[in-house]
Order: structure tokens, then sequence, then C-alpha cells
């Protein structure tokens, strides 16, 4: 069993935010979610898990108590560096002798297989005290070198604001991922000064404490720099962000997954898509979606915790707690709320929002309507412009609507209310009363037509010289072409009938 410490209590300053730096998110977990997720891929429950918190320590310890239930969480109050941090940690924890391993919060990239990797460099043979990862990057700026012996071991990590010019040329970086001697750790800590330029108890000291009393340390360099990118500030978030946007494209195009335009397609690394999907352009895939073989969701869409069947596609949509049944077709511009189920080949077409709704297979609301708190049958149609009048202001109520229905263009269907199977509405119609099945309904103002008005009314316009040539009457040349008489009293006929 080791134990596993991961550093969130820093302040984060840099980032200017409310948040505390490490509940930051990225990509489907927070800064610290993706640290604990990576632990968890390494080690299973073979881990006993420290969290330190200190800056917004409440916050940080009910997020790792909701993602990371097994964890504990140990309370910097003051933050006096990373080698204090991990000293609180030993302390709270009672760990004593073991193998530790140490994480600092920031590093969300780092994978599992990385993470082992460190360690059993960290086994081999003997054992060293310490093993730490690092990498040689383009820029090291801000970063702590790893300042080499003339044979080639590590002599001692040198943070950048203490290092000299000479070191600072150094392009090989501690990436804030350690494995450790728990009890020479725990000795070494007690050692450790505050004699830097931030008068702080730095844990990269230890290395230099280590290797000046004999003890073998390690280095684990890794070939993907990416791995070891920490975040300081929101520019730094950013580039990392598109970094590991990247790195999860990579993978589902490797798995079989066509992305059209890696650089505007964000998929959290919680997202799930099988091979032959297609992911056009500006499209977000976020927390737990799923996306199935030979779908196509895109371009210009977001999908949050949404499942689209295979062969579904879905246009330029927003949705959130939704799902879309196998063959199914949503958008151009539709809105799926959480609740939206849509079955085999459904439809959700044009300027439709749906909530809490239940369409069948084969089912279809193509254009510009409101479906909530609903259930449609299976091969039923829904006219364009249908309104399911769900809240009375005080509650929200069904609407059900059967098998093979068919509702007329226009609907307000007030609910609660019923239209049975096979059952139709007229068009314009506001369905207070239950439909039966295979009943027309009808609930509209009966359409009187008032013959002759225009030539009575408004005559010599363009309108009364054209009704006129329709029924072949005498067309008046002048008036047309004057077309100048308005304001008179025939609107209120018009008007109130
Ligand atoms: C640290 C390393 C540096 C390394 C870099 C990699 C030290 C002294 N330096 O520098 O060698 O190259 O990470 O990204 O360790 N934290 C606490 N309590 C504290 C201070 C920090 O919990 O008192 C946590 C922070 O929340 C953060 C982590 O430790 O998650 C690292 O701290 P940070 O201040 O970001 O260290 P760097 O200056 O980046
Ligand atoms: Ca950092």
């Amino acid at each position: 069993m080791r134990t596993v410490i991961v550093l969130a209590a820093g302040m984060g300053k840099r980032m200017k935010s409310d948040l505390p730096k490490v509940l930051h998110p990225v990509l489907g977990r927070t800064l610290v979610g993706h640290v604990l997720a990576t632990v968890g891929e390494a080690f299973g429950g073979d881990a006993r898990t420290v969290v330190v918190v200190g800056n917004g320590a409440e916050r940080v310890t009910s997020h790792v108590a909701e993602i990371a239930p097994e964890a504990v969480v140990a309370l910097q109050a003051e933050q006096r560096g990373t080698g204090h941090a991990v000293r609180i940690a030993l302390e709270s924890a009672k760990v004593t002798e073991g193998r530790v391993i140490v994480l600092n919060g920031d590093i969300p990239m780092l994978t599992a297989e990385t993470l082992r990797a460190l360690e059993r460099l960290h086994d081999e043979g003997d054992g060293a005290a310490a093993t730490m990862l690092t990498a040689e990057v383009d820029d090291p700026t801000g970063l702590g070198r790893i300042v080499r012996t003339v044979d080639g071991g590590v002599a001692k990590i040198v943070e950048h604001r203490d290092a000299t010019p000479e070191e600072l040329a150094i392009r090989e970086i501690n990436a804030g991922a350690y494995a450790f001697d728990g009890m020479l750790l725990q000795e070494t800590l007690a050692k450790v000064s505050t004699h830097n330029d931030q008068g702080e108890e730095y844990l990269t000291d230890v290395v230099a404490l280590l290797v000046d009393s004999g003890r073998p340390v390690r280095a684990y360099r890794t070939a993907d720099a990416d791995e070891t990118l920490g975040c300081n500030d929101r520019v730094e978030l950013a580039a990392l962000r598109a970094r590991l946007r990247d790195r999860v494209n990579e993978g589902w195009m490797r798995s079989g997954v066509s992305i059209i335009d890696p650089a505007t397609t964000w998929i959290d690394v919680t997202a799930r898509v099988e091979p032959d999907a297609v992911i056009e352009p500006n499209t977000h895939l976020r927390g737990s979606t799923t996306v199935g073989a030979g779908a196509v969701v895109g371009p210009d869409t977001s999908l949050i915790d949404t499942d689209v069947a295979a062969r579904a596609t879905v246009l330029r949509t927003h949705a959130q707690g939704a799902s879309v049944g196998e063959g199914a077709s949503v958008g151009p511009y539709a809105y799926l709320r959480p609740g939206t189920a849509l079955g085999t080949k459904a439809k959700v077409g044009t300027f439709v929002e749906t909530k809490n709704a239940q369409l069948g297979e084969g089912a279809k609301v193509p254009h510009l309507s409101y479906i909530g708190d609903a259930t449609v049958g299976e091969h039923s149609n829904v006219g364009a412009a249908t309104v399911t009048v769900n809240y009375d202001g005080v509650a929200k109520h069904r609407t059900v609507i059967g098998a093979h229905a068919r509702t007329g263009a226009d609907n307000m269907f007030v609910a609660p209310v019923e239209v049975g199977d096979g059952a139709y509405t007229a068009a314009g119609s506001v369905i207070t009363n239950d439909v039966p099945p295979g009943a027309l309904g009808v609930a509209r103002g009966k359409q009187r037509n008032i013959d002759g008005w225009v030539a009575r009314r408004r005559p010599g316009t363009a309108a009364a010289d054209a009704a006129a040539r329709a029924s072949g009457g005498p067309v008046d040349d002048e008036g047309a072409a004057s077309g100048d008489v308005r304001g008179d009293r025939a609107g209120e006929e018009a008007g109130g009938r």
C-alpha cells in the first residue's frame, strides 16, 4: 500500500480568481480532479490518498469528497511551501514509512502510465530514496531545474528564482511528481530550511539533502513534455487546455472516429465516442456524453451529459441530459433539455425546444415547437408551431399524445391533456379537452367571409383593382394610381368583425 499526497493548498495568485486554482475546469474535470483520476487509474484502490488543502479549503474539500470520497484531506492553514505541505500531510495521515508519491495538484496531463513508470524506476534494484519526473522543455521559465552531476546523476533541483545564470540555461525541469521512501522523506523534510527567495520550505530541497547524505536519487525523464505541463495563470491554462484537447482528439481519431476539425472540437475526457462517428467542426462533447457508431454530430453543437445512439444525426444543436435514439435526427437549431428521450428514428427539427419529453419510435416534431412535459407516441407527427402549455403558473402538467396521431399546425395543448391513438387535431386549435382515439379535435374560431368588403371600404386601391380583375368587373385606373385612400372607419369593421 502506498500513500499518495496531492498538493492543492496553494494560492494560485496569478490566476486572479475567486475560484481556488486547482478547481479550475479543463475538459471535464478540475485540475485536481484530473490528478486524482490519474491516481485512481494508476493504483486503483491500492493507494491511500491525502489531499492537502488550504486556500479555499472548504470548496476544495467538498469537491474532493465528491470526486474521490476515499481520499482524506489534510489542512495546511498557512501556505509555507510544498515541503511544509508534505510535512503536514505525513503528520495528519500518520505516515512514517512505506512508499510515498507526491503530486502537484496542478499537473492535469500526467498519465497513469507515466506515474506507474515513475514508480517502477523508483523500485528498481534496491530502490531509490527519491525519484522525480522530469522533462526537457523549450521554455523552462518559472520551473525548477534539474542540476546533474558530471556523470549524469541528479545533484539537486534549483527553483527558477534561486537559480544562477548557468542553471537557468538548463532545459530539464522538475514536473512536480515524485516517489519517495516515506521514512527518509519524513527525516529529510525536518532538515529543509527556508533560505530561499520565497522564504518557503521547498519539497525540492529534499533532493539535494538526500544526495548529500549519499542516498540514491533518480530521475524519470518522460519524452512527452506535455505530461508535465503545469498551470499558474489563465494563459497557461488555455495553452494546457488546447494541448489536452489535441491529445483527446488524437486518441479518438486513432480509435476510428472522424474529427473534421480537431482545432475546434472539444471533447471532455469523460465523454465517449464510438468508431465511425463523425464529429463536425465547432462541436463540444461534455460530461458523460456518448456518441454511437456512425452518428454525425455538429457542426456548431454542444452536447452535455447526452447520449446519441448509433447512426443518429445531431446538427447545430444544444443538448443537456438528453438521449437520442438510433438513427434519430435532431436540428438544425434544436434545444434538447433534460429528460428528453428520442426513440429510434424520431425527429426533432428546426427551432424546436424539448424538455422532459419522450418521443416514441419514428415520432416527429419537425418545426418551430416547444414540447415540454410531454409524451408523443410512436409514428405520430406534431404540426409546426406547436406548444405544449405545461405550466399554469404554479405546477407543471403533462401532455400525452398517442401513437400514429397527426396534430395540426399551430396547436396549443393546454395540459393536462391527452390525444388518443390515431387522433387528429385541426390546425390552429387550442386543445383544452382530451381528444379520443381516432377523433378529430377542432378548437378554433369559425371563419366567415364578408363579400365585397374591399370594394366598399378600400375603393380605388390596388387591392380593390386586383379583386375587381379577379371577379371580371371594371377597374378604376385613377384610383389605383392615387392609392391614397386610407384612415377611414373600415378598420373598425375589419378588426372588430
Ligand atoms: C513547483 C516546484 C518546481 C516545479 C513546478 C512544476 C517546488 C518548490 N517547486 O513549483 O520545482 O518545476 O512545481 O509545476 O515545489 N502547494 C501547497 N502548499 C504550499 C505551496 C504549494 O499545497 O504551501 C501546492 C500548490 O497548490 C500546487 C503545488 O503545490 O498544486 C505546486 O505549487 P506551486 O506554487 O504551483 O509551485 P511552482 O512554483 O509551480
Ligand atoms: Ca505550479
